[in-house]
């Protein structure tokens, strides 16, 4: 059954928390959210604690009057339910269902998220909250959204007591058939003593004096991942169960550092993904970011998702916590929309007095409506509104970047021939250039269906097994373009090394072997020479490569691999295998990737000058071009004859001109 959200247009809100308030503040935030726009806002988050005073007994009072202010006001409850914050007197009833952490340090309550995922108590008191709230809510007019939990595993994603350790060894033998033997083989227990001869030996990777083992760590990293899907999916069937036709859905952080969860295993379970998603104030160019994490949660929504979470200026949980430019509220908001969001939240409606986000922005922020950013509130509404017939396109892409959990958390294991690897780094390095020449990228997985694109980019894929391995070869085999980054194939599902040679499982698509690593030391890049731009360098990771059908397009030109391929290509009928055994310098990574997307005959969205982003979304009958200048300089971009451009209502045939910093929104007619 499909469950659709029942708001009109492009939904728009936040994270209500009125209990933080008196009843006399909650008439202005009714006020103030019919001036913005706002129909969409997120009910009860955190609120466990006033719901239920006392195990069993409950205080629905509070929360009955929001939803009935709420739905008075014609603004849309996407319900949450409390568990993310479970109460002190269920701490203090269940001590035990507090978490350990590695080194066996019992965390206390008294912050949030603080609780054992595979705690028996915790879920059944989470399940009874839940339970409750859909009975008495579920046929509420106003709740048209199932908000399940908060951001599953921000703060404890991993807990290491003797009930996780049960859990986790229930979970390994569901796994190796409850063959131990098949463990032992897996995880590889012959070296440093580690053989088990009875389930009850087997632990988490608790603090150990030495590396614990590497396929130990990467099972517990799924088990995690697991246990807490298991406890959405427990809460989103309570619900389902009262209120079948509500969607639900929970906010992922397919953000810059959080990797606990494999959500390539969580989406299917969601009716709705959603996603929350804060800048770096270090990272000089967040747009990319925001357009990455944008095309990833369309890739695992396949179609149109919220962005459940995000700020209207600073965090508060960053070393120094930047606030936004002029106009960068807008235009980050409208980028999102641009990668397929169909909604637009923040946390949170109304700026904390108290507790421990009280200096994190908001809609309304301390400073009330006189400030910047209720006035880039507003406007951002208006924006919103104008854009109600984008809703339910999408974007479209004929390159797709691969992209796994698994080979992320093994490639970031410790103990590997270089410890300066981070997968994100990788994808992020290549994904730059193509969204600064404006083209459209989705994610997939390494079994999935390859048919539709043109380009299949694999920046690294350290571990893939053996189905991810065949499919990206056949695409290749059968004349599609493939690049591989270097240390991918390395090892298979349980992390062990593929035999005779190196890139392992891609050796022979691409036509390469190399028989040993050399990582490059930070600050020490090589000179790179042959068909690269002059000064090319590469960094990070370089191998003593040999061809083995493929021709070298770039060789190392100094440094102890002197003279050896570190760019490859093998053509495949009408396609090729590219091999990148370096990390090249940006300008260079650009030049081979321009060079490998022309040859796939990959073409940009739309030419744009420089550093202003162009992203489509395609509807039953039109187009939409999202054109955003973040240059400053403005822009002139050319659309096709007889555009309108939503934002402004007019016209806009054969170019849309982009004042510094703003945003045009063009729809297209179809075919051109
Ligand atoms: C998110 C969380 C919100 C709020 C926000 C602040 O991780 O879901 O409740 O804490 O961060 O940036
Ligand atoms: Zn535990």
């Amino acid at each position: 059954m499909k469950r659709t959200l029942s708001v009109p247009g492009i939904a728009y809100g936040g994270d209500y928390n009125p209990e933080q308030w008196p009843e006399e503040v909650w008439a202005e935030d009714m006020r103030l959210m019919r001036e913005a726009g706002v129909n969409l806002v997120s009910v009860g988050i955190f609120s466990w604690a006033l719901l239920e005073p006392s195990e069993g007994v409950y205080d629905f009072s509070r929360l009955d009057k929001i939803l009935d202010l709420l739905h008075d006001n014609g603004i849309a409850a996407d319900l949450a339910t409390p568990t993310a914050a479970p109460p002190a007197w269920f701490f203090r009833a269940h001590p035990e269902a507090l978490p350990a952490d590695r080194d066996g340090r019992t965390l206390s309550y008294g912050s949030r998220q603080t609780f054992c995922p595979s705690s028996p108590a915790y879920r059944q008191a989470a399940l009874r909250i839940a339970g409750a709230l859909a009975g008495r809510y579920a046929d509420h007019p106003a709740v048209r959204m199932w908000h399940v939990h908060n951001e599953y595993g921000c703060h404890n994603a991993a807990c290491y007591c003797d009930t996780s350790a049960a859990a986790f060894r229930r979970w390994l033998r569901d796994r190796y058939g409850d063959d131990l033997a098949a463990l032992n083989h897996a995880w590889g227990t012959a070296f440093w003593s580690q053989w088990y001869y009875d389930w009850e030996e087997v632990l988490p990777p608790r603090a150990t004096g030495a590396v614990s083992n590497p396929t130990h760590q990467l099972d517990w990293r799924r088990f995690c991942s697991d246990e807490l899907l298991s406890l959405y999916t427990a809460e989103r069937d309570v619900l389902r169960a009262a209120a079948p036709t509500v969607p639900a859905t929970t906010n992922f952080m397919v953000n810059f550092s959080f990797d606990a969860l494999d959500y390539w295993r969580w989406a299917p379970e969601l009716d709705l993904v959603s996603n929350d998603h804060y800048l770096r104030s270090t990272d000089p160019e967040p747009q990319i970011d925001i357009a990455l994490s944008g095309d990833l949660t369309r890739s695992l929504a396949h179609g149109p998702w919220l962005l459940m979470e995000h700020s209207t200026g600073a965090v508060n949980w960053q070393p120094v916590n930047r606030a936004k430019s002029p106009g960068q509220l807008r235009r980050d908001a409208l980028a999102h929309v641009a990668r397929g969001a169909d909604g637009i939240a923040y946390f949170q409606w109304r700026q904390s007095k108290a507790g421990a986000e009280q200096w994190h922005s908001a809609m309304v922020p301390h400073a009330g409506t006189d400030s910047r950013i209720w006035q880039d509130v507003v406007r951002l509404g208006a924006d919103l509104k104008a854009l109600a017939e984008v809703r339910g396109s999408t974007g479209t892409a004929e390159v797709a970047i691969v992209w796994e959990w698994d080979a992320r958390w093994a490639l970031e294991l410790p103990s590997q021939p270089s410890g300066e690897l981070r997968y994100l780094d990788l994808v992020r390095a290549w994904y730059e250039p193509l969204w600064r020449s404006g083209v459209a990228v989705d994610f997939v997985r390494p079994d999935a269906d390859l048919t539709g694109y043109r380009l299949v980019l694999a920046p690294n894929l350290y571990l893939v097994d053996e189905a991810g391995a065949a499919n990206l070869t056949s695409y290749a085999a059968g004349g599609g373009t493939l690049a591989v980054g270097f240390h991918s194939g390395a090892v298979d599902e349980n992390c062990h090394a593929r035999l005779a040679g190196y890139p392992g499982a891609f050796r022979e698509v691409l036509g390469v072997r190399s028989d040993e690593p050399f990582p490059l030391l930070p600050g020490e890049p090589v000179a790179l020479s042959g068909a690269v731009p002059d000064g090319a360098t590469g960094s990070l990771w370089s191998e003593r490569l040999r061809l083995a059908g493929a021709e070298a397009v770039a060789s190392y030109a100094d440094g102890p691999l002197a003279g050896v391929p570190a760019v490859t290509r093998l053509a495949h009928g009408t396609g090729s295998a590219w091999y990148l055994a370096t990390l090249p310098d940006p300008v260079t990574l650009a030049a081979l990737l321009d060079r490998v997307r022309e040859e796939a005959g990959v073409a940009p969205v739309r030419t744009a000058p420089p550093g202003v982003e162009v992203a489509r979304r395609r509807g039953p009958e039109a187009d939409y071009l999202f054109v955003i200048d973040h240059t400053g300089q403005g822009a002139e971009v050319p659309v096709a004859e007889g555009s309108f451009e939503l934002l402004t209502g007019k016209e806009t045939s054969g170019t849309v001109t982009v004042a510094p910093g703003d945003v045009a929104v063009v729809r297209e007619p179809r075919g051109q």
